[in-house]
């Protein structure tokens, strides 16, 4: 009943390849480099119009809004925010028919975002739903929207929804730039890299068998960091979120810039810290925090570009005087292909939930069903 596999989860991991294709279908055009989403053709002028876009959403969807900020604000030049739905629920924040309000949601069914849609929608705003479950209640509540096609997901750790959820929110960024000209060689440039982006997926899933054997060595850690900065800050929270519900250890995603504010204190001995040190615009960022957390003999465990700059052997050879050679071997690196710095979050984020998976399986969890959580949380 699991395709073969031993949990829903791996299982769902392993569909990535295949969804985030499903997610594209139809809706991008890879020879004349055009998208198009039938769900919101009827609703662009107004989206377009738009004074500011709010993305609102719960847990894993939260962060797959967080991941598309950036791209967002860079495309479309329009402000952002992106809000918790209970907590925006808490604050009853201004809100005015001139915004326009992005509800993300798996399941459809999510009661906090469910509230914030209500709040919304009486206050005359634009509200546009990306959701996977079809017929679901946000999909049939919001004014328009975007089906993600992902496919059922039935373990409580959302994977595969998270990566169609970013493909879509990625489309969505492309089709309101469409008519913006400065923007146009950004655009085929992401739009080549989803074109890519599938087999990819593929490379990163050979990975399995040593993230198991890391999973394997890692699993007594009571407590871990994950690191993140830029695009990646969004990767590293979902990246803790997955460890933390299936495996119990005590992960905390945090921003590579707020380091030196607080966290390097916990830094020592045997601290497992996983740093996403993919190359991208703010490597330097990330090579001097990398240095920060080697020179306190914490211990790296690094998500880095096939054949990119060798960020850990780099920072470490400053620090200690080692050359590169000799520092090699040290820690552990998870190498994954490299792809658009705003795709790269795909990449790297299947790592992270494959090693969560794993945490939870050699730790003796059922992955598909950790403790006190349900699929959809439709109670407030
Ligand atoms: C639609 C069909 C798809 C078909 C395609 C052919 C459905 C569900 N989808 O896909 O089977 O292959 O046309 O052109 O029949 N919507 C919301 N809120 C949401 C999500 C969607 O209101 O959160 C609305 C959309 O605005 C749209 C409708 O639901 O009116 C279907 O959305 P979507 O499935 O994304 O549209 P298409 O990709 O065009
Ligand atoms: O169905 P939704 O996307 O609205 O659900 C939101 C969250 O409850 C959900 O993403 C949750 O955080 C997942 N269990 C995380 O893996």
């Amino acid at each position: 009943k699991r395709g073969g596999y031993d949990h829903f989860m791996l299982k769902e991991i392993y569909e990535q390849p295949e969804s985030i294709v499903n997610t594209m279908r139809g809706r991008l055009n890879f020879e004349n480099h055009s998208v198009k989403l039938g769900g919101l053709s009827n609703y662009l002028t107004t989206i377009r119009r738009s004074r500011r876009i709010v993305m609102i959403a719960c847990g894993t969807s939260y962060h797959s809004c967080l991941a598309a900020r950036d791209l967002f604000e860079e495309l479309t030049d329009i402000p952002i925010s992106v809000e918790v739905a209970s907590y925006f629920i808490d604050r009853k924040p201004p809100l005015f028919r001139d915004d326009t309000c992005i509800f993300v949601s798996q399941s459809g069914e999510t009661a906090d975002t469910l509230v914030a849609l209500k709040y919304c929608l009486e206050r005359g705003a634009m509200c546009v739903g990306v959701v996977n479950v079809v017929g679901s209640s946000l999909s049939r509540l919001t004014m328009c929207g975007v089906h993600i096609n992902a496919g059922p997901e039935i373990g409580v750790a959302s994977t595969k929804a998270f990566t169609s959820q970013y493909v879509a929110l990625v489309m969505m960024a492309l089709l309101f730039s469409e008519d913006r000209l400065s923007k146009l060689q950004r655009r085929q440039e992401i739009i080549e890299g989803l074109g890519t982006l599938s087999a990819k997926l593929s490379e990163v899933l050979e990975l399995n068998d040593v993230i198991e054997k890391t999973a394997e060595s890692m699993k007594d850690k009571t407590k871990m960091l994950v690191l993140g900065s830029g695009y990646q800050y969004a990767t590293a929270l979902e990246g803790a979120l997955k460890i933390k519900e299936i495996s119990y250890i005590l992960a905390e995603g945090i921003l590579m810039g707020e380091l030196k504010h607080g966290p390097l204190a916990l830094v020592e001995k045997d601290l497992p810290i996983i740093m996403i040190a993919t190359k991208d615009k703010l490597f330097d960022l990330v090579s001097s925090s990398v240095s920060q957390v080697t020179s306190r003999l914490g211990e790296p465990v690094f998500i880095t570009s096939k054949n990119g700059p060798r960020i850990a052997e780099h920072a470490k050879s400053v620090a200690d005087g080692k050359n590169d050679a000799d520092a090699k071997a040290d820690y552990v690196r998870f190498e994954v292909p490299e792809t658009v710095d705003c795709l790269q979050t795909i990449l790297n984020i299947l790592v992270l939930q494959m090693l969560g998976y794993w945490l939870a399986v050699k730790k003796g969890y059922d992955p598909d069903f950790p403790r006190n959580l349900a699929k959809a949380v439709t109670t407030r």
